[in-house]
């Protein structure tokens, strides 16, 4: 069996094992193990989430150029204001500079930057960031780049089931009505497909609240690459798995 994880290997050997007619239309990422990446350097924290941003650039080109339609980072949770205040700067911080170094190279790519989450409690800058790189992609039909800031699964669904609330009592749907592809409209990834893929470097194998409605039949994919040192070549490793995996969405194979 050929290795992907060979020194020999690299991106073109592993560009060629991957279909590319079964990409999977929606990947999320959850970009884990920046901290113990830069822990094992002796560096400070926010030295691992700087060199995660190296990754965020060479995995959206990638995606990008592949033909992936919707690309989802987990790049802040509703958990993550419990960090050091520190590391939390230093989080928008990076936000706001890769929005800005970054954004002309995404528009020329077609990328459309969006964001899900409640944004609008972050500081201002990085909402006017947001706002504006939206505003100046949303004409793009290349690849949907979804950050996923301040978000948690079980904020979103509590705040969709609030709005459909309101509109069950406005009268505008009828709560026998309601049905999971309704329900879907209300969360923050309304129009967006379920992910396909889910990948989590860094040896963790949890979910940490990242898309758990839309999760309900994604194939996962976990590695214990921290996500600083996730190459190109693991993007396609992923991919390949996922396409060489028996997807049933609980039915069963059709010759069964
Ligand atoms: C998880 O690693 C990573 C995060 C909580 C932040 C990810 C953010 C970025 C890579 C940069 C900012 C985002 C953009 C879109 C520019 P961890 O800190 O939990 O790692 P650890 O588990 O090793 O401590």
């Amino acid at each position: 069996m050929w290795n992907f994880f060979t020194k020999k290997n690299n991106v073109k050997d592993s560009n060629q094992l991957i279909d590319m007619n079964n990409i999977p239309k929606h990947i999320g990422i959850i970009m884990d193990g920046n901290g113990r990446w830069a822990k094992e350097k002796k560096l400070p924290r926010s030295m691992g989430h700087k060199a995660g941003v190296e990754t965020i650039r060479e995995i959206v080109k990638e995606c990008n150029r592949i033909g992936v339609k919707y690309l989802t980072l987990y790049a802040f949770s509703t958990e993550n204001w419990k960090r050091p205040t520190e590391e939390v700067n230093a989080l928008m911080k990076l936000l706001v500079e890769y929005l800005s170094k970054e954004i002309d190279e995404l528009h020329r790519n077609n990328v459309i930057v969006n964001s899900i989450g409640d944004i609008n409690k972050l500081p201002q800058i990085c909402i006017d960031k947001l706002n504006g790189a939206y505003n100046k992609t949303k004409n793009n039909d290349g690849l949907i780049l979804n950050l996923a800031l301040n978000y948690g699964g079980r904020d979103e669904i509590l705040r969709g089931m609030k709005l459909l609330y309101k509109d069950v009592q406005r009268g505008k749907i009828k709560i026998e009505n309601i049905d999971e592809n309704i329900f879907s409209r209300y969360l923050y990834t309304n129009g967006i497909p379920d992910p396909d893929l889910i990948i989590r470097p860094s040896g963790e194998q949890r979910l940490s609240n990242f898309l758990i409605w839309q999760c309900a039949y994604s194939e996962f994919w976990y590695s214990n690459i921290k996500w600083p040192d996730f190459k190109i070549k693991h993007l396609h490793k992923a991919i390949y798995d996922y396409q060489n995996r028996d997807r049933r969405f609980g039915g069963v194979k059709s010759e069964q």
